[in-house]
């Protein structure tokens, strides 16, 4: 490669590789982040500016069962619900936060589905700076909105909808000293390329044929686009994996523009979905996205409420877990495996943005079987359903009398369903 034009001065594949390993065995904060780790691609801030609570270094798990299910050699989940605030959102975070800091910033704000407002305000409060959130009322999880305010952020709730809210904090930041930390910030998708990175490390730099991940306001899926491309032009892989994104139904502008117009353009959409954190009609980073598919030669699917709900819980059922948002992932791929999109030799990694824990009134409801309403189970089909009443685990309340116990395992099914 050397002397090839654009390639002059480049960093030595190897070398990096190597440097990144290293450094997971230093005692540095800096190091010890799955962010910072890779700071050689990520040259926005000096290393004594970092903020870092050590986010990143997410596990890769295999899900064999579900991936017999599907018909697939090989299933993975990055969960990127495993950083410190319990989403993927800390890895951009620490990038945007450290800039703002070192810019001389003391206030910051973002307009949140949740995980957003969550991540701010950990990282705000670790840089001790003021954070303001602002969050369409009643249409968040509550372990978020606990999150901001466990953080101590200045929490909003406005009578609106997310894309309200964004409206309004364009309007207070044109007036007011505060530094924006939206998804549109560009330093947030530095930090949000990273998890690219490591996914490629824990593959061992052979690239997966491809990677799912939520769609909402639409820039993770353009910031790991990023990652490997970046990685393609340092010579650190040599093929990225398609990137798709899977939206709800009732959240799904890109979906339309994409089968409206080839994506050329996008028409707002009024969202509704019980996944809260997606549930945004008029993505800012739209445009970006389209790009990503057409480069990585990804799709663009939309999945129903059922769909989510019975996803989220065979994630559940793996052992793994994560919030609803993230569970369109599983839903999505579903119908790209059923329509070839996706065959058995493929390796496919779902991106698992936000832990369980995020939104436990969600999953509770489901196994009390009170989350989806009779009209939205009616059209299910008698397999669908079976398949719910197997993964339904609703709490029974019992005397405390150990004989009771014991006919419950007795009546139990004698294993736990495909293995
Ligand atoms: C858990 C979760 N998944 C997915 C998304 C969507 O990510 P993006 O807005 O980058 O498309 C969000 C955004 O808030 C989220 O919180």
């Amino acid at each position: 490669m050397a002397g090839q034009p654009g390639t002059r001065n480049l960093p030595n594949a190897s070398a990096l590789r190597y440097l990144w390993q290293e450094r997971r065995t230093s005692t540095l904060g800096v190091d010890q982040s799955g962010v910072w780790r890779f700071r050689d691609l990520l040259p926005i801030v000096a290393e004594e500016r970092v903020i870092t609570l050590r986010e990143g270094n997410t596990p890769l798990y295999e899900m064999p069962r579900t991936a017999a299910a599907l018909g697939l050699n090989w299933l993975l989940a990055k969960h990127q619900g495993m950083n410190p605030t319990g989403s993927f959102k800390d890895t951009g975070m620490t990038a945007a936060l450290s800039v703002a800091v070192a810019s001389g910033f003391e206030w910051v704000a973002c307009a949140s589905t949740g995980n957003t407002s969550a991540a701010m305000a950990a990282y705000a409060a670790r840089a001790g700076v003021r954070s303001l959130v602002l969050i369409p009322e009643g249409k968040i999880a509550w372990g978020k909105l606990s999150q901001a305010m466990d953080y101590g952020s200045t929490t909003l709730q406005l009578r609106t909808d997310f894309d309200g809210c964004v409206r309004v904090l364009g309007e207070v930041v044109k007036r007011a000293p505060v530094y924006l930390l939206n998804s549109v910030n560009p330093y947030r998708l530095e930090g949000q390329k990273t998890p690219a990175f490591e996914m490629m490390e824990q593959c061992d730099w052979q690239a997966p044929q491809h990677v799912i991940v939520p769609g909402g306001n639409l820039a993770n899926c353009s910031a790991l686009g990023k990652g490997f491309a970046e990685m393609m032009h340092l010579g650190l892989v040599h093929q990225a994996p398609k990137i798709s994104v899977i939206q709800a139904e009732g959240a799904n502008p890109l979906y339309r523009s994409l089968q409206a117009n080839g994506g050329a353009a996008l028409e707002p959409v009024v969202a509704k979905t019980r996944a809260s954190a997606i549930q945004i009609g008029n993505p800012a980073s739209w445009k970006k996205a389209v790009r990503t598919l057409a480069w990585t030669g990804g799709w663009c699917e939309q999945v129903s409420e059922r769909e989510i709900a019975l996803a989220k819980a065979e994630i559940g059922a793996e052992g793994i877990g994560c919030e609803p948002a993230s569970a369109v992932t599983l839903a999505g791929l579903k119908k790209l495996a059923a329509d070839g999109r996706v065959g058995r030799e493929e390796t496919v990694v779902l991106l698992l943005t936000g832990h369980t824990l995020k939104d436990s009134d969600y999953t509770i409801k489901y196994h009390l079987g009170e989350l989806l309403s009779e009209a939205e189970m009616e059209s299910a089909g008698s397999a669908e359903l079976a398949e719910h009443a197997r993964l339904r685990r609703a709490p029974m309340v019992l005397d405390a009398d150990a004989d009771a116990v014991l006919r419950v395992l007795d009546a139990q099914p004698s294993a736990l369903g495909p293995a």
